[in-house]
């Protein structure tokens, strides 16, 4: 199981500390137990690893197994929370380089998260000559760039497959009743699966948002949602000593009070980019309003090691460093012996290059300590699906908890809309003409 070693914060805040914040937590606690709290309407991921919809779970499956068995590319449309998740863990558990493995499953392309009409129309060259699949994912089913994504889309597999065919290639996760794209999927046609009302979209990566393309990329979503089972029986308890999720978020807060605004998330596997991405969005829209919250940042070390390293260990003293360390490694090469020994490195000859990493690990967290940085640390037996599942549902839950500590509502982002709404009043889209003309004043 996952687990937080707080043996490099010693220095940094004291066992009174964490004792003095046990009230707070049993307040936030019981926000996130009996849904009493603010946004208490979307605390459905809490409970989903044990009740979610075990017939749509089904459905998903079957739904991958048709994409793995007729295509050799997924389109995958969404933003933010409709993407970041589903793209963390294939990326975590097969490879950032999974697209151009040797493999049996489908090509996977994420777009709809920008406005890149130059990213969109390269990944629809590589579509040329290939069966496709496209899976577009959208709680609202209004936002702009992935609505802008799937009409573009949406043509192309007309054009190539006729109306009719295509319809059979493409998959719909939304909302239950609501939004455009629900609209559209009913007139269609297309086999459309659920985000349930009360999970908003950076919580979403455990319902079928996340589910069918983990499944489609071949990884096994039932360890998946094991792993964030038994998470869920870890770390449900109160209390900040018997709860290292609750741990790891009370230390969050404590750093925050002492100056450290600054959480910056390292990972020593380029692998876990995407998850760090999915780390930044879960934090920043859910803490980062009311003038409050934690910047969440996210590196890759040891290639960070140089460039923002030099910051870290001598820059300005407002950060820390939550380090998810994976402690093995199933792809893991061992360096060979050379007879010249002409670069020197013979002194490592028979190691693993996982073992040179947990050596750099070490020293970087010791010299970044000594530098003044706090280091939490969290351990991952292995990027499996089920460890990846129970880092997830850890990271899900010490966010709630870690929100509402602040005092902010973690389920809203207001703040979001803004630029949704200007976009849309600068683009001429009716209904939008006030807020156009008082735009237009500043522009
Ligand atoms: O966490 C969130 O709610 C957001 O980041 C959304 O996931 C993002 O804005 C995309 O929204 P939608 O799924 O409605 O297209």
């Amino acid at each position: 199981m996952i687990k937080f070693n707080d043996s490099h914060l010693k220095n940094f805040i004291s066992d009174s500390e964490y004792d003095a914040m046990q009230g707070f937590v049993n307040v936030a606690h019981s926000y996130l137990a009996e849904k009493s709290g603010q946004g208490g309407d979307f605390l459905g991921w809490v409970d989903l690893p044990v009740n979610y919809d075990k017939e749509e779970f089904k459905r998903i499956k079957e739904a991958a197994e048709k994409i793995r068995s007729d295509s050799q590319v997924l389109l995958v449309i969404g933003i933010g929370g409709s993407y970041l998740g589903a793209r963390a863990v294939i990326e975590a558990v097969k490879s950032p380089l999974y697209n151009n493995l040797k493999k049996d499953t489908p090509e996977i392309y994420f777009i709809g998260n920008s406005i890149s009409s130059a990213y969109l129309s390269d990944v629809l060259s590589l579509c040329e000559g290939k069966d496709v699949s496209v899976n577009v994912i959208s709680k609202s089913g209004t936002t702009t760039e992935p609505a802008l994504a799937f009409r573009l889309v949406k043509t192309f597999m007309e054009n190539k497959y006729g109306r009719e065919a295509a319809r059979g290639r493409i998959y719909v996760t939304t909302d239950k009743a609501r939004g455009t794209l629900k609209e559209l999927a009913d007139g269609e046609g297309y086999e459309a699966f659920v985000i349930p009302d009360d999970i908003g979209g950076r919580y979403s990566v455990l319902t079928a948002v996340g589910l069918l393309p983990i499944a489609a990329a071949g990884i096994d979503i039932d360890s998946l949602m094991r792993g964030a089972f038994d998470a869920r029986g870890t770390f449900s308890d109160p209390r900040i000593d018997a709860n290292e999720c609750y741990k790891y978020a009370v230390t969050r807060n404590c750093l925050l009070r002492k100056g450290r605004s600054i959480e910056v998330t390292v990972a020593y596997e380029p692998g876990m980019w995407c998850f760090e991405e999915w780390i930044k969005q879960l934090f920043g829209e859910s803490e980062g309003k009311d003038g409050k919250g934690l910047f969440p940042a996210g590196m890759i070390f040891s290639t960070d090691l140089h460039s923002l390293g030099q910051f870290v260990q001598q820059g300005a003293r407002n950060m820390f460093e939550t380090v998810l360390w994976i402690e093995s490694s199933d792809k893991d090469v061992t360096v060979p012996e050379d007879a010249q020994n002409s670069d020197g490195l013979n002194f490592l000859a028979g190691k693993t290059m996982h073992q040179i990493n947990e050596k750099a690990f070490q020293g970087t967290v010791l010299a970044h300590v000594n530098g003044d940085v706090p280091n939490a640390i969290i351990h991952i037996p292995c990027a499996d699906a089920y460890n990846i599942g129970a880092l997830i549902y850890f990271y899900e839950r010490a966010c709630g908890l870690s929100a509402y500590l602040l005092g902010v509502n973690p389920f809203d982002q207001p703040g979001v809309q803004m630029y949704k709404s200007n976009m849309f009043a600068l683009l001429g889209k009716p209904g939008y003409e006030q807020l156009r003309d008082e735009l237009k004043k500043q522009l």
